[in-house]
């Protein structure tokens, strides 16, 4: 009976649309109906640890979510699975003595570990770091040798964000027009180096799951709401392009006007959703007027604010002295012991690989 494990550890950070995914063209292959543009969290603070491990002794695929086994029957995994799979190649550890070839790969099952440093499903992209997290680690573990794009098309099938996940700094999933998908995939717009003023804060209103997974409601929105069909038509591709042309060069106040208005048209195509979906809350809409407030009364903006799918503010500062003002200002309406909000998480934009 042969005894080995082979092991490979993996932490991704999550990454925060600045120009948001909303609305699938494709449901199983996650194909979405524009492109979008996000940036990618420091590591220290919203990242997943993934670690995947293989042996002979081991009699099937599983997986522990924050140490709670949780099911992989799921069509999503399995489509990981099988795209990291059908890419392994031979593997040799010489100190183990472990040889496997590229065909031992469909008969050997992975033992997955994996977890969250921040709440999982409260709209804080849990599902982004976790599938490229995942991904990045069964691909290291398999000797597989497709480069980050190759590996975003295969992350985008457990998660759509998840393809951004793969880089650090700013990128950009671009929608693709193949019907198999094989050109939807994540490119580096500009690496974590480009633009390291920026600082952001995460306002954490509600650690809470979020009611209507993206899931759903994207599906509710594709099918009810006219107004994403002139977002995705009309308004994201040109969008797309003034978004690059900020990051490019380090245009704070188009960063800021588009991050917020992007955010706040993709909750407009939530409530122009047949029924309508409510991600924000009243603390969501103060935190809003707080960094209206302030930008307007600045020569230039200070702080950009974007929501995913649920209440907490993802504000990016211009510098760590706008970060400094954010937060007292947070501060002064949102005490320690404030009821309106759950923590604080502060960090900078960075991508650690493995
Ligand atoms: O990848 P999903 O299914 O978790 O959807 C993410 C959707 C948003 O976070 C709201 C927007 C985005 O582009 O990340």
């Amino acid at each position: 009976q042969q005894s080995w494990v082979l092991m490979v550890t993996a932490q991704t950070p999550t990454n925060i649309a600045v120009i948001k995914y909303w609305g699938k063209r494709d449901e199983t292959l996650i194909l979405p109906v524009n492109d979008s543009i996000s940036v990618t969290l420091d590591p220290n603070h919203l990242c997943t640890t993934t670690t995947v491990s293989v042996s002979p002794s081991f009699q099937q695929d599983r997986m522990w979510l924050n140490g709670k086994e949780i099911s992989l029957s799921g069509g999503r995994f399995q489509s990981c699975l099988r795209e990291i799979r059908a890419r392994a190649c031979d593997v040799e550890d010489s100190k183990k003595g472990v040889k496997i070839s590229k065909e031992d790969w469909s008969k050997l099952h992975v033992h997955i570990a994996s977890y969250n440093n921040f709440p999982t499903a409260a709209g804080l992209a849990s599902s982004a770091a976790g599938f490229a997290c995942l991904v990045y680690a069964l691909g290291k573990l398999m000797n597989v040798k497709e480069d980050e794009s190759q590996l975003s098309a295969i992350a985008r099938q457990g998660s759509g964000s998840a393809c951004r996940s793969l880089f650090g700094g700013f990128v950009k999933w671009i929608m693709g027009k193949e019907e198999n998908g094989s050109d939807s995939l994540a490119v580096q717009l500009a690496d974590e180096k480009h633009w390291d003023d920026l600082v952001i804060v995460i306002a954490v209103v509600s650690s809470r799951q979020k009611e209507t997974s993206s899931t759903s409601g994207m599906r509710e929105t594709v099918e009810t709401s006219l107004l994403l069909q002139h977002r995705a038509k009309e308004i994201v591709p040109k969008r797309i392009l003034q978004m690059e042309e900020a990051i490019r060069n380090r245009d704070f106040a188009s960063f800021s006007q588009l991050t917020c208005t992007d955010s706040n048209q993709f909750h407009a195509v939530c409530l122009d959703t047949s029924p309508p979906i409510f991600y924000m809350n009243d603390t969501s809409h103060r935190i809003i007027s707080i960094a209206e407030k302030w930008n307007r009364s600045e020569e230039s903006p200070q702080v950009a604010y974007t929501f995913d799918a649920g209440p907490n503010a993802v504000l990016i500062a211009r510098n760590r002295k706008a970060a400094t003002l954010l937060i007292q200002r947070l501060l002064y309406y949102f005490p320690p012991n404030s009821d309106d909000l759950d923590s604080y998480i502060i960090g900078d934009k960075s991508l650690a690989k493995d």
